[in-house]
């Protein structure tokens, strides 16, 4: 059966950003003339690839992927994000992760659900889910050069306009991004149920979030931000969330110390269907990957 993937869109070469860590800047576009930047990270485990948030190649580049080591496993992280995740998991019949209702795009299933603190693809990393977003969002925390928080659309860091049309930069303004870390106002919006104050109903994960090691953040749009992610995020979230004011101080405390997993919360807090429900998963390993 034939598939017609997406093409590739235009996108830059790898890059390395620390050791055992690369991305690769790609664009999505959104509408005629109006493309954004979109990034997939790429984390290397000795012979062995994982794509985080995946953007197709264009072939000559797909072969300098290939040359860093085998793609075994691909993760994605937000629920607007996945065109190409399908593209991988054929290709290189790749071991899919993501969210259970993370199926924007449903195909390819699962082979493994992310949960918060749960199965991680990364040894020694961690699952963030945020769990009590409208829309399925996680992150992937992974033992990097001190910690590097991986993202897909809730936090963004942007040095610059790279990659981005015109249109799309200006898209980009108007919608509230802007240079540096930051909530994403648009994602936040939409995370955020119709009846709830968007200013404090996200607040309870992002607490979580900060309690996590991590100095470095890549983000599925906008830049790397090397060694000072953890302060720029506590400023960042502080200047989002109402119950964050004053909390940092906290926080700041907090993420010198080793960082204890944290159920989500139950009940309460979370939107109906909360994606904290109790999960049964039978994992089975990379490379095995599981038929629905
Ligand atoms: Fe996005």
């Amino acid at each position: 059966m034939h598939i017609a993937y997406p093409a590739p869109l235009p996108h830059g070469h790898i890059v390395q950003l620390l050791p055992d860590f690369y991305v690769v800047k790609g664009t999505a576009r959104i509408a005629p003339g109006i493309t954004v930047n979109r990034n997939m990270g790429i984390v290397r485990t000795g012979d062995d690839l994982l794509l985080v948030n995946p953007v197709r190649l264009r072939r000559r580049e797909e072969e300098r992927l290939c040359d860093l080591g085998r793609v075994r496993q691909a993760v994605r992280l937000g629920y607007y994000h996945g065109c190409d995740d399908l593209y991988y998991r054929d290709r290189f019949n790749a071991f899919f992760w993501r969210q259970p209702h993370s199926d924007h795009y449903p195909l390819p299933p699962a082979d493994e659900t992310l949960s918060d603190g749960g199965p991680c693809p990364v040894g020694g990393g961690r699952v963030f889910e945020f769990s009590n977003s409208n829309v399925p969002e996680a992150a992937l925390l992974v033992p990097l050069s001190g910690g590097l928080l991986l993202t897909c659309d809730a936090l963004q860091y942007w040095a610059g306009w790279d990659s981005c049309s015109w249109a799309g930069k200006w898209l980009l303004r108007f919608s509230g991004v802007h240079r540096g870390m930051q909530v994403s106002s648009a994602w936040r919006r939409r995370a955020t149920p119709l009846q709830e104050d968007s200013q404090r109903w996200l607040a309870a994960d992002f607490e979580r979030l900060l309690q996590l090691p991590f100095i470095h953040l890549l983000g599925a749009h906008g830049d790397f931000c090397a060694d000072r992610a953890h302060e720029l995020v506590e400023r960042a979230v502080a200047s989002s969330f109402v119950r964050m004011r004053g909390a940092t101080a906290g926080a700041r405390r907090r993420r010198t110390q080793k960082p204890h997993p944290q159920r989500p919360p139950t009940g309460g807090e979370g939107p109906p269907g909360s994606l904290s429900a109790p999960r049964v998963v039978i994992r089975p390993q990379p490379g095995q990957r599981r038929r629905p």
